[in-house]
C-alpha cells in the first residue's frame, strides 16, 4: 500500500491528536491549511511539518495531497467538502460531517462523480472493541439486540468565544455529542430507527443543551439516549440482549466491555485496542478504505466487491442514517436551526 499525503484543514484541538496519532507509527501529517495562518504555522513548527498553506485553498490546489482532513466546525465543512471533493482529493472529515442530510446526500453526490473517497472521522467504528463485540454477538451467545441506553454529558461553560453553544459555529449537543451515541446505537441495532420521539431544553443561545431521545427501529428495537451539553454524564452505553446485557465504558473510544448474565452478574470484561490509539485506527481504515477504492477503480476487484468493504472499514451508510436521524430531530421535531439553514 503507498504512503498517502495527508494535508489537515484546520489545527485545533482534534488536529493535534490526529499528528501525534500519526507521529506514534513513524508518520507526519504532509501539509496544514488553516484560516489563521499564524496558527498553521506554529502547529507546523511544533510537529516539524513542511508546508503551511498561504490560503486554504491552496491545499485543494495541490497536486501531492492525497487525502484532506476537516477539522473545523460543523457548519463549515460543507464548503470545504465542496472544494475538496470536487479538486479530486479523498476526505475524511470530522464530526458531524454536515449540518443534515441535505449537505450530506450534496457531498456523497459529489464524491462519486470524482470517484474520490468521502468518510466521517467516527472513532467508534475503528475502535477494535465493537469489532471484538459483533464476533461475540454473532456467536449467538447473547441472542437478539432488544434495548439500548446510550448516555453522553459534557460540562462546556456557557462560553461564546468556543463553538460549543454558538449558534453561528453550529453548536448544540446533537451535532457534538448526540453523533457519537447515534452511531453506537446504529451500529449494535439491526435497522435504521424509523420512529423517534424527543425533547430538548434549548441553551440561552438557542441551541440544543439537553435532549431525551426514544427510537424504535422495524425490527422491534428499542434505544434510549440522554445527551447534555452543560452538565457531566458517563460515556456509557448499554446493550440488551436476550441473555444478559453489555456494559461500555467510555464508548466513543472504548477499549473495554462487561457483558453480564440475566442475573445480573458480570460474566467476563472483554478488551480490545487502546483508547489512546483511536485516531490511528481510523487513519489506518482510511488508507485501507482508499487502497481498496483504488483497487477498484483500476478494475483490479469488482466495484461493488470495494463498495462492500469499504463500507465494513468506513460505514458511510451508518453516517447516513445516524445524519438523517439528527437532522429530523433537530430541525424537524424540535425546529432548531442553523443560519445556514435559514
Ligand atoms: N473525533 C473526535 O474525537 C473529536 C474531538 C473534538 C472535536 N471533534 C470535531 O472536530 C472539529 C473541530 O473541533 P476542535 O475541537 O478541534 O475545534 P477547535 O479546537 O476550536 O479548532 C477549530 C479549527 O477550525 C478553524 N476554524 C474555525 N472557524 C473557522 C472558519 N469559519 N473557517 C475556517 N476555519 C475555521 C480554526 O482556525 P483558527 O486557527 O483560524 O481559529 C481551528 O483550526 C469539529 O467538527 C468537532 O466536532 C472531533
Amino acid at each position: 500500500m503507498r504512503e498517502l499525503n495527508w494535508a489537515t484543514l484546520g489545527c485545533g484541538v482534534i488536529a493535534n491528536e490526529l499528528e501525534q496519532a500519526l507521529e506514534r507509527n513513524g508518520r507526519k501529517l504532509y501539509a496544514v491549511a488553516n484560516r489563521t495562518h499564524a496558527k498553521g504555522v506554529a502547529f507546523a513548527e511544533r510537529y516539524g511539518i513542511g508546508k503551511v498553506y498561504d490560503t486554504i485553498d491552496d491545499v485543494f490546489a495541490d497536486p501531492d495531497v492525497d487525502v484532506i482532513y476537516i477539522s473545523t466546525p460543523h457548519n463549515t465543512h460543507i464548503g470545504f467538502l465542496r472544494k475538496a471533493l470536487a479538486a479530486g482529493k479523498h476526505v475524511l472529515c470530522e464530526k458531524s460531517i454536515t449540518l443534515n442530510s441535505d449537505e450530506l446526500e450534496e457531498a456523497i453526490t459529489l464524491a462519486e462523480a470524482n470517484h474520490v473517497l468521502l468518510a466521517e472521522a467516527m472513532t467508534l467504528y475503528h475502535m477494535p472493541l465493537y469489532r471484538e463485540l459483533d464476533r461475540i454477538i454473532a456467536s449467538g451467545e447473547l441472542g437478539a439486540v432488544k434495548l439500548i441506553q446510550m448516555n453522553f454529558g459534557s460540562y462546556k461553560e456557557y462560553d461564546m468565544a468556543n463553538r460549543f453553544f454558538n449558534r453561528d459555529l453550529a453548536g448544540g449537543a446533537m451535532l457534538d455529542i448526540g453523533v457519537y451515541a447515534l452511531s453506537c446505537m446504529r451500529w449494535f441495532m439491526s435497522s435504521k430507527p424509523d420512529r423517534i420521539v424527543s425533547q430538548v431544553k434549548a441553551a440561552p443561545t438557542g441551541v440544543d443543551e439537553q435532549a431525551g431521545i426514544l427510537l424504535t427501529n422495524p425490527d422491534g428495537q428499542m434505544a434510549t439516549i440522554t445527551l447534555s451539553l452543560h452538565a457531566k454524564q458517563p460515556k456509557r452505553g448499554t446493550i440488551v440482549f436476550e441473555n444478559g446485557y453489555v456494559e461500555i465504558f467510555d464508548y466513543p473510544r472504548g477499549e473495554r466491555a462487561t457483558i453480564y448474565g440475566t442475573s445480573g452478574k458480570p460474566v467476563r470484561t472483554v478488551e480490545a485496542g487502546e483508547t489512546a490509539n483511536a485516531l490511528a485506527y481510523e487513519v489506518a481504515d482510511m488508507e485501507r478504505a482508499i487502497a481498496t477504492h483504488e483497487a477498484g477503480e483500476r478494475g483490479d476487484i469488482p466495484k461493488a466487491q470495494a463498495a462492500a468493504e469499504i463500507e465494513g472499514l468506513m460505514h458511510l451508510g451508518y453516517t447516513r442514517d445516524v445524519m438523517s436521524m439528527m437532522t429530523e430531530i433537530r430541525r424537524d421535531q424540535w425546529h432548531m436551526t442553523y443560519p445556514e439553514e435559514e
